[in-house]
């Protein structure tokens, strides 16, 4: 049996507290910086050489977690909790709250491959999660904790998804939530939902950092438990993808891993996930992980290429809305993760954004603006040599295509406006005919017979 106990570690001094002691906005009071969930297992405190420590068996592990496939009990139809023995951070499972999340699929993406000049890439899609994003993982996680420790009130601040996934584990586990969202920069499906799952939802007139600045204000007066990617809770869950695309690889490690950065909390959790399962002797080397950001809300990028030390606020702003974030709450764990990798940080235009997009639109899966800047960033690697042609890429879809159709509608209407030079080959605006057989006759033959 392991041990269930677990603390948290400051990133900036390894300061250690038990998990009771965390203030309510999961910073350290003195560095101000974010903790990270560490259990008697972890790197960081049996060190690389973790042998005859009592570390979790991996290979007894794999057959546990191959075998709750067939199980008919929630948690282990979870894509998240059928690996809970490597994030035990609730006392009792009995409060896991769970939709089901996890479980995605791993396609390939052969026309894309085709363009990049990669045999093998493929989308890990996460926007197949219950509510239609990555952030179901890590909401069933945090949310677990919230509802263990009996808290009534959960609150996050979002650019939309978020917000989404928190409103409906709320709502699963009868506790009450509130959602920050910035007023009219955010995606409908997106907005919709948090109200459809009964949140109390504040539209501010302002941008994500600053709905994240008022929500800290919140919490810090009122017994609100903060869902934010600065719980650390929330990554644990997050990590989780990492394994699941390990387990759907038979255990092979793919050479690159891209992930879009917003307030850069996926990528760090990948990187923690892909980090403990090398730890525990899962896999025995760690991808490449690479994030990949809109050009205008890019302070990563502006980060890595300028080799500051201090990551810089940008004022964001780009339609894929669900990164339009300038002060990312998580750079210094995501700036860590590519360090440690051997990652990269590349960003993309809006029209490099759409095109890609449209490009995992024809392949028959389909994203959001958000996740397409991986398919973007992973030409300009391929480009620059970064990235090499035999090389097994994966790329996190972080969200559903349905999450933002205006976008989608916009683009093949040519209503974008990102000021791409060239005809868009991708673009399929629908057409509008007369219901009158010749009309429709000959405007579709002019289609069909088009080579
Ligand atoms: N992709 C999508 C679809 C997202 O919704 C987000 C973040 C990201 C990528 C970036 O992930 O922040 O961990 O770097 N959305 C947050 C939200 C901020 O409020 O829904 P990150």
């Amino acid at each position: 049996m392991l041990s269930r106990s677990h603390q948290l570690r400051c990133i900036a001094n390894d300061t250690r507290i038990d998990p009771s002691e965390v203030a309510s906005d999961f910073r350290d009071p003195e560095t101000r910086e974010l903790y990270e969930v560490e259990y008697p297992w972890s790197e960081s405190r049996t060190g690389t050489d973790g042998s005859a420590r009592n570390l979790p068996n991996a290979s007894a592990l794999r057959h546990l977690w191959a075998e709750r496939r067939n199980s008919t009990l929630p948690i282990d139809q979870s894509g998240v909790w059928r690996y809970r023995e490597l994030l035990p951070i609730l006392k009792n499972d009995e409060y896991a709250v769970t939709l089901r999340e996890g479980n995605t699929p791993l396609y390939d993406l052969p026309r894309c491959g085709k363009l990049l000049g990669l045999d093998f890439l493929l989308a890990k899609h996460q926007g197949m999660n219950p509510t239609g994003s990555f952030k179901d993982t890590g909401m069933t996680s945090a949310l677990s904790v919230a509802a263990e420790r009996g808290f009534q009130w959960v609150a996050c601040a979002s650019t939309g998804n978020t917000s989404a996934a928190m409103a409906a584990y709320a709502a699963r586990a009868g506790l009450r939530s509130i959602v920050f969202i910035p007023e009219g920069k955010i995606a409908w499906g997106k907005l919709s939902q948090s109200m459809d799952y009964g949140a109390l939802t504040v539209q501010l007139r302002t941008d994500f950092d600053g709905c994240v600045r008022m929500l800290a204000e919140l919490v810090k007066r009122h017994p609100i438990y903060l869902l934010n990617s600065v719980n650390p809770y929330r990554l644990e869950g997050q990590k989780t993808p990492a394994i699941e695309i390990c387990e759907q690889l038979d255990w092979q490690v793919p050479e690159h891993v891209v992930v879009p950065g917003g307030n850069l909390a996926n990528g760090s959790a990948l990187g923690k996930g892909f980090a403990e399962l090398k730890h525990l002797g899962f896999i025995d080397r760690i991808p490449k992980l690479s994030v990949i950001q809109a050009e205008g809300a890019n302070p990563l990028f502006q980060w890595f290429t300028n080799l500051e030390n201090q990551l810089r606020p940008v004022t964001a702003d780009t339609r894929a809305t669900a990164i339009r974030i300038g002060n990312p709450a998580s750079w210094r764990k995501a700036a860590r993760v590519i360090e440690a990798t051997g990652g990269w940080c590349e960003q993309a235009s809006e029209s490099e954004i759409a095109l890609a997009k449209a490009q995992i639109g024809a392949e028959g899966i389909g994203c959001e603006p958000a996740s397409a800047v991986t398919l973007a960033g992973t030409k300009k690697l391929v480009q620059s040599g970064h990235i090499q042609p035999g090389e097994r890429v994966v790329l996190i879809l972080t969200g559903h295509t349905l999450k933002d159709p205006e976008y989608t509608i916009d683009f093949h209407k040519d209503l974008l406006a990102t000021g791409e030079a060239e005809a868009n080959p991708y673009r399929k605006p629908p057409l509008v005919l007369e219901a009158n057989e010749a009309t429709v006759l000959r405007a579709l033959e002019a289609e069909i017979t088009r080579p």
